[in-house]
């Protein structure tokens, strides 16, 4: 199963396994990863899933929709050129071993 290693706003890292087509966001909570709050469930309407991805990981991820590039305009903590929103990465066998930080604040 590919692994997600989260690092959390206080530096906590975590390694958690998240099954291929779960998101990152829904591996977060399923697992108690701290700074992620999901308030849309995944939709891409919230951006309270904000994540910092890892630069080495970045070109693998999916192109970013108009929807999700609206949003992150949106998100409470600084938008980066690393930003996502963690319920639009999916995971596959692919991406083991992603690392993503959790801002210090979804809102
Ligand atoms: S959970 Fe709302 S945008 Fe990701």
């Amino acid at each position: 199963m590919p692994r997600v290693v989260y690092t959390e706003p206080d530096g906590t890292r975590k390694e958690i396994e998240v099954p291929e087509g779960t998101s990152v966001m829904q591996g977060a909570l399923d697992n108690g990863v701290d700074g992620i709050d999901a308030n849309c469930g995944g939709h891409a309407m919230c951006a309270t899933c904000h994540v910092y991805v890892a630069e080495s990981y970045l070109s693998m991820l999916p192109e970013m929709s108009d929807d999700e590039d609206d949003m992150l305009d949106e998100a409470a903590a600084e938008r980066r050129e690393n930003s996502r929103l963690s319920c639009q990465i999916e995971m596959d066998d692919e991406l083991d071993g992603i690392e993503v930080q959790t801002p210090d604040s979804q809102g």
